[in-house]
C-alpha cells in the first residue's frame, strides 16, 4: 500500500511539473504545494538544464513541489510568488530575473513565513533572503580572464570586453572575476581595450567600485541578449580599424551572448583569429566548442546546484538549519551561501568533464574525439 502512495506520488509531482513546462504560470498544482521554485525564463537553455536538474532531484522526494517560469519579466515573477504562497509553500527558491527588484517578492514571501533561498542569482537591498545557493561567480570570471590571458603573448593584444545584464548581480561577479586577471594584463600592455571607454578609463585600478563596474557593463552589456550581443558586436568591429582586429580575445560573459559574438568575430575577414570565452557549457556551445568556433565554456553542475538547493529546503522543512559555507552581502545584509565550485571547459577536457561526468550524452555532439 506504501508503494502504491509512494509511485502515486511521484506520478502526481511528474505530472505537476510537466504542466509547469507551459508557460509561466503553471496549469498544475491545485493542491497544496511546499517547495515553489521560480525560474528567470525558458527561453535560454541554461534554465531549462536546472528545470530538468530539479525534477530529477525532486523524484526522489516525499514533498510537493512547482516550478514556474517568469520569462524575463519582474512582474510575471512577482505574479508566480504570489501563487505560490496562495498554495502554502514553505520555501521558496527563486532565481530573479531582476536582482533589485525581487526585493518585493521575497518580501511578501517573508511576511507569509515562508523561507526564502535565492538560487544563483543574489536578490539585493533587502533582508528577506534567508539563504543563497550558489556557484563561485567571481570564479567564473576568474577563469574566463585566465583563459583570455594565458593564450595571450606579446604586447598590444586586441581586448574586446562584454559583460552581462546590469539588473543581474552576478554580471558584477563576473566582470570583476575576470577584471582581477585582465587588468594586470592591460596594466602591463598585454592587451589593449578596443571597444569600451569606461573600462579603459579605470585600466589603473584592479579593484572597481560598484559605480564603476555598472558603468562599464552599461556600456558593453548584453542584457544576457544574443541579438543584443550581436548587434554590439557588429558595431563594435565596424568602429575600429582593421588594425585594430588581428588576433582578437574577447570577454564573453556566456554562451548565448558568446556564441552570437563569435559569429560575428568569425565573420569579419580582418579578423584572424579569436579567443572567446563563455560559461554554462550549453549543448549548443560545448558544440561551438568541439567545432573550435568558442574556445572554452565554463561548467556550472547545475545537477549539484538543484539538489543542493532542494536538500536546503528539505532540512529548513525539518525544522534543521542547513549547512553554509560562505556568506554574500546583498547590499543589506549578509546572506548565508553554499557555494558550488566550477569546472573549465575546452577541446581538450570536454569528454571527460561533460560526457564521462554523465552531464550529456555523447550521441548529442558531433566530431568528439
Ligand atoms: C547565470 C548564468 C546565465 C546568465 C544568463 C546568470 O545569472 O549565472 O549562468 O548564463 O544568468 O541567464
Amino acid at each position: 500500500m506504501k508503494k502504491m502512495l509512494a509511485v502515486l506520488l511521484c506520478m502526481v509531482m511528474v505530472f505537476s511539473l510537466a504542466g509547469c513546462s507551459g508557460g509561466s504560470t503553471s496549469t498544475s498544482g491545485k493542491g497544496k504545494v511546499d517547495v515553489g521554485i521560480v525560474l528567470p525564463t525558458k527561453d535560454e537553455p541554461r534554465w531549462l538544464q536546472d528545470k530538468e536538474k530539479f525534477e530529477s532531484v525532486i523524484k526522489d522526494t516525499n514533498y510537493s513541489v512547482e516550478v514556474l517560469f517568469s520569462q524575463g519579466s519582474s512582474a510575471n515573477e512577482k505574479t508566480n510568488v504570489e501563487t505560490l504562497i496562495a498554495k502554502g509553500i514553505k520555501v521558496l527558491i527563486i532565481c530573479a530575473h531582476d536582482g533589485a527588484a525581487a526585493a518585493a517578492s521575497v518580501e511578501a514571501a517573508k511576511a507569509a513565513g515562508v523561507t526564502v533561498i535565492a538560487y544563483d542569482r543574489l536578490i539585493t537591498g533587502t533582508d528577506a533572503v534567508d539563504y543563497y545557493v550558489t556557484f563561485d561567480s567571481v570564479a567564473v570570471g576568474e577563469a574566463m580572464g585566465k583563459y583570455l590571458a594565458d593564450n595571450a603573448t606579446g604586447q598590444g593584444n586586441p581586448l574586446y570586453l562584454y559583460a552581462g545584464a546590469a539588473t543581474d548581480n552576478n554580471a558584477f561577479l563576473f566582470f570583476q572575476g575576470a577584471w582581477n586577471i585582465l587588468q594586470p594584463k592591460i596594466a602591463d600592455g598585454t592587451f589593449v581595450i578596443k571597444n569600451s571607454a569606461e573600462a579603459t578609463a579605470v585600466q589603473g585600478s584592479k579593484e572597481l567600485t560598484r559605480d564603476q563596474l555598472a558603468a562599464i557593463i552599461g556600456q558593453v552589456t548584453t542584457n544576457w541578449d544574443f541579438n543584443e550581443a550581436k548587434s554590439k558586436a557588429e558595431a563594435h568591429l565596424t568602429a575600429v580599424s582593421a588594425a585594430d582586429k588581428g588576433k582578437c580575445y574577447v570577454l564573453a560573459p556566456n554562451d548565448g551572448t558568446a556564441r552570437s559574438i563569435a559569429d560575428v568575430f568569425a565573420a569579419d575577414s580582418d579578423v584572424s583569429e579569436y579567443f572567446i570565452t563563455g560559461q554554462d557549457s550549453e549543448k549548443a556551445s560545448v558544440q561551438y566548442v568541439i567545432d573550435g568556433k568558442q574556445s572554452m565554456t565554463v561548467f556550472k553542475d547545475t545537477r549539484t546546484l538543484a539538489s543542493d538547493a532542494m536538500g536546503m529546503a528539505i532540512t529548513v522543512m525539518e525544522g534543521k538549519e542547513p549547512q553554509t559555507d560562505s556568506t554574500y552581502n546583498n547590499e543589506k545584509v549578509d546572506v548565508k551561501a553554499k557555494q558550488t565550485p566550477i569546472i573549465v571547459v575546452t577541446k581538450e577536457n570536454v569528454k571527460e568533464a561533460l560526457i564521462d561526468s554523465g552531464y550529456y550524452k555523447e550521441s548529442d555532439f558531433t566530431g568528439l574525439k
